[in-house]
């Protein structure tokens, strides 16, 4: 009985450690919603694909992307932009499963941030080799809004600067289920992930799916 309590006491108070000024780690945030929120991701994907998009730059990202709720973003040789339409089905984006807002805003208060409400959900797809580099999320309008940014499948080292592109990152491991919320005085820190490792997720095998909300308007 005693025993029960304890575990349902850890259950109900994740772990949640402060990064930097701003920006919290919650380990294991997700995982009591881990079904729902894959089989939500499924649906998503398969309305708007994956798909690898092209930089202003030219270069083919190797992390293949899709959106989901009222703006997406995406990037081709014209550049970075939000928009309401998947350019690859002419449709717009699939609307943001209620299990996603949901977390985002638990996420988000947790972190600081009360009352978030994204309309934006970029779904990021990693297999082995397949990094992101370091960038800053400015595209939106918004920048009082924090980044709420979820880790499932395999694990990644999530790379994590200051406000200037040559402030040394410091490295955390992501796992499946963890989170990571950043906004206030790291809103614009500088971020990105190492290529990923191989391995086999017992849920999602040889990939990591992440997905980033924001408020873009
Ligand atoms: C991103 O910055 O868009 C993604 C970060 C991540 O995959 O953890
Ligand atoms: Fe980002």
């Amino acid at each position: 009985m005693t025993a029960d309590l304890f575990d349902s006491a850890a259950e109900a108070q994740p772990s949640r450690e402060e990064i930097a000024d701003g920006a919290v780690l919650l380990r294991g945030f997700v995982r009591p919603i881990e079904s729902e929120l894959i089989e939500a991701a499924r649906a998503v994907v398969t309305q708007s694909p994956f798909r690898r998009m092209t930089t202003p730059g030219g270069h083919l990202m190797s992390v293949a992307m899709t959106n989901c709720g009222e703006r997406g973003w995406i990037t081709d040789h014209t550049g970075y932009r939000y928009d309401p339409i998947d350019p690859r089905t002419g449709a717009p984006w699939p609307a943001m499963p209620p299990v996603f807002r949901d977390l985002a805003r638990r996420a988000a208060e947790q972190g600081g941030f009360a009352g978030f409400s994204p309309d934006a959900c970029l779904v990021n797809r990693y297999e082995p080799g397949t990094r992101l580099s370091l960038h800053q999320d400015k595209d939106e309008l918004d920048y009082l809004a924090p980044i709420v940014s979820v880790s499932l499948g395999l694990a990644a080292t999530f790379l994590f600067g200051g406000l200037a592109r040559t402030d040394k990152p410091r490295r955390f491991r992501l796992v499946h289920g963890d989170v990571v919320v950043w906004g206030g005085p790291s809103r614009l820190a500088y971020h990105g992930v190492a290529p990923l490792a191989e391995g086999e997720h017992a849920l999602l095998g040889r990939r990591r799916i992440n997905l980033t909300f924001r408020k873009v308007l």
